[in-house]
Parts: C-alpha cells; sequence; structure tokens
C-alpha cells in the first residue's frame, strides 16, 4: 500500500510506519515535529530506512493538500494532534484549530485528491465525557462499573466536554459523516489508552509512560520528591500496546470496503484494565521501589472508568489485542532503560 501517516513521528505514528515498511508498504509520515520526542522518532525511523519523511503543519491547508496531491495514498492513517487535555484547557484554539480544522482539511483533500483511500482517524474515549451518570463501586484499589462487565460499547451516548472532548469529537463526527455524504472510506477508532516503545510521555498524556519513568527516577534516587497524581489513584483504564494497536490499523484497512463509515471503541479490554495504583503495585514489584506520590485534584471530565468494549472489534476486525498488560508494561520498562542506556 501507499499509506500516509499525519503525525507520523509520534508515538503510534511511529509504531505504525515502522510495522508497515517492514511488511513492505510505501510509507509518508507528515509532521511538523511539533512534540517532545517526535524529532527523536523521526531520526530512529529514518535510521530503519525506508520511511519518506513530509515536514508539514495539520492546521496549514496548502501543506495538508501538497501532501495528499503529491502522495496519492490508498491508505490515510490521521494521528496528528493535539493530544493533551491540560495543553487544550490552556489553548482552546490552537486545539480546535489542530483536531477540527485540521481533520477538515484533510478530509477534504482526500476527498478532491484520493477518494479511493481509506482513512482511518483516531478518536478517543473522552468523547463520552465524564460518564458521572454510572453506578461506581469502589475497591481497596479501583472504581468497578458493575453494569458495564464487558466495558463501555460504541453505542454508549457522545456527551462532548472539555476542549479536547469537543475537538477529538467534533473531528470523529466529520469522519463519520464523510463516509455517509461523500462515500469516503472513513472509520474511527474510540481509544483509551495506548502506551508502548517510542511513546515520549509527559505529565499531561501517556500516563503509563510517565509512572514508568516515575519509578525508574525513584530507582536512581529512592529519596527524590514524591510525584502527583491526579484524584485518588483508584481511574481505570484498559491498556492496549501499541503492537496490537498496528495490528488494529492494518486489520481495517485490509477491511475497509465493509467497514467504511463504523465506530470501534479500541483498547486492551477488560482483561488488560488497571487503575493507577495497581499501576504502582506492579512496578514497585519487579523495580524493587517504594513509589510516594502526592494526590491533586481530579482533572475536568476524568471517567472513574473506562473501558473498551472491544466485541464489535473481534468480529468485523477479527482483531483482539495478544499482548497482555503486564508483558506489555515489561517491554516499555525495558525500552525506557535501553534509553537511559543510549541504546534505543
Ligand atoms: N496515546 C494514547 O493513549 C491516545 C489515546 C487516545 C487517542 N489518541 C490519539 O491518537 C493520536 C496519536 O497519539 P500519539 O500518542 O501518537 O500522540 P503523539 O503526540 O505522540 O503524536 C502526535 C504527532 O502529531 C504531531 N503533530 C502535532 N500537531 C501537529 C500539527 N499541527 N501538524 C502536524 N503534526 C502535528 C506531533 O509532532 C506528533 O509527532 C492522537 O490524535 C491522539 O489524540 C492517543
Amino acid at each position: 500500500m501507499r499509506l500516509l501517516i499525519t503525525g507520523g513521528c509520534g508515538f503510534v505514528g511511529t509504531n505504525v510506519a515502522h510495522a508497515a515498511r517492514l511488511r513492505g508498504d510505501e510509507v509518508h509520515v507528515f509532521d511538523n515535529l511539533s512534540r517532545w520526542g517526535s524529532g527523536e522518532n523521526l531520526a530512529w525511523l529514518q535510521a530503519h530506512g525506508g520511511v519518506r519523511f513530509h515536514y508539514g503543519d495539520i492546521r496549514n491547508r496548502n501543506d495538508v493538500e501538497g501532501v495528499v496531491r503529491a502522495v496519492k495514498p490508498d491508505g490515510v492513517i490521521h494521528l496528528a494532534g493535539q493530544v493533551a487535555m491540560t495543553a487544550a484547557l490552556r489553548d482552546p484554539r490552537r486545539d480546535f484549530e489542530t483536531n477540527v480544522v485540521g481533520t477538515f482539511h484533510l478530509l477534504e483533500a482526500v476527498r478532491e485528491y484520493a477518494r479511493g483511500a481509506g482513512f482511518l482517524y483516531s478518536s478517543t474515549n473522552k468523547v463520552y465525557g465524564d460518564l458521572s451518570w454510572v453506578a461506581y463501586e469502589e475497591t481497596a484499589t479501583r472504581y468497578v462499573a458493575r453494569d458495564f462487565p464487558e466495558g463501555f460499547g460504541e453505542e454508549t451516548p457522545l456527551a462532548l466536554s472539555t476542549p479536547y472532548g469537543c475537538s477529538k469529537g467534533a473531528a470523529d463526527q466529520y469522519v463519520v459523516d464523510y463516509a455517509k455524504m461523500y462515500g469516503l472510506r472513513t472509520v474511527v477508532f474510540r481509544h483509551s489508552t495506548i502506551f508502548g516503545e517510542r511513546q515520549f510521555a509527559t505529565f499531561d498524556q501517556g500516563w503509563v509512560g510517565w509512572f514508568v519513568q516515575q519509578a525508574l527516577e525513584v530507582r536512581r534516587n529512592p529519596e527524590r520528591e514524591p510525584f502527583t497524581i491526579a484524584g485518588n489513584g483508584k481511574q481505570v483504564r484498559d491498556v492496549l500496546f501499541a503492537d496490537d494497536l498496528v495490528r488494529c490499523y492494518f486489520a481495517a484497512l485490509e477491511r475497509i470496503n465493509d467497514i467504511s463509515g463504523e465506530v470501534f471503541n479500541i483498547g486492551g479490554g477488560v482483561s488488560n484494565s488497571m487503575s493507577l495504583l495497581e499501576l504502582f503495585a506492579h512496578l514497585e514489584e519487579v523495580l524493587g521501589v517504594k513509589l510516594r506520590y502526592r494526590s491533586e485534584a481530579w482533572r475536568p471530565s476524568d471517567q472513574k472508568v473506562f473501558i473498551a468494549c472491544i466485541r464489535k472489534a473481534e468480529e468485523l476486525l477479527s482483531w483482539r489485542p495478544v499482548v497482555d498488560k503486564i508483558t506489555g508494561i515489561n517491554a516499555m520498562i525495558r525500552w525506557m532503560e535501553a534509553r537511559e542506556r543510549g541504546e534505543a
């Protein structure tokens, strides 16, 4: 395939681009390298060969049209985005321009110059809002949503809230609608937590990676200041290792004719769900550290539990995660240790 990956030097993009090269695709990555680590990811992709880089800004119509017209992709994986809730609250205009206007430019460019391309969009569980209408139980380590034993499905009502939730949700709906109105071959994936190698996590985004990093710092310096967490640490997400997400995207592109206009909730599912406190317990055990943290206020619109019900993806994509959460987290620890040694 000829693939165009926007945000292709980010965490997910780098994993997809690398895997696509390995299977023989012609891979074009489009990125403005604004994210910490994306320059390093580009250097890594280039060191592994074969990926073509297009510098550009998704907010700029000319940049977007130019790359779509030049590449004429058969597949577009749209990952470029403003990805942090906190940054969206600080600068909602930038968030809107990146996530809504950028996605709109890309849809229009594909409609004009690459009409037949499969188009995958990475949306978020945040489009379901804070899920405050759900009944929760609280155990020693996590919240539990007993009425949703298989997690939350795609029929969960949309409840756009916070600038980030609104911008991702608006883009998500445009992507769905372009399949209906213009016959584009679009698919939306609503992701919860994705983690893995090549992820440059920050306090704002990428919590699994961020706390692995904190734990490694505690191992280096057990006396360091406690780190902070938002809320009480019992919030739960289903975590998905990047390799599994890559397989999901490839499965979708293969079946694009049958799934255009569909939405999928994609995560690790119930068996790969964990709370912050449960992650801390695992890190303490494998790294031999004692983690000290301070609880701060909950983030706006934070969900106590989000676990994706992945039944629809199992049925329509013949996909399910194969990397369990512990194997994935241990792989992430090894990658971060290798980076510390300058080996990754
Ligand atoms: N990682 C997760 O847990 C997660 C969860 C839900 C949804 N998502 C979505 O998946 C997508 C990819 O996430 P990620 O974790 O790889 O994020 P990331 O920040 O690592 O990658 C995003 C890439 O987009 C680029 N970018 C940002 N603004 C740009 C612009 N204006 N023009 C061109 N490029 C720009 C960045 O430089 C970066 O390389 C995002 O859209 C995100 O909202 C991710």
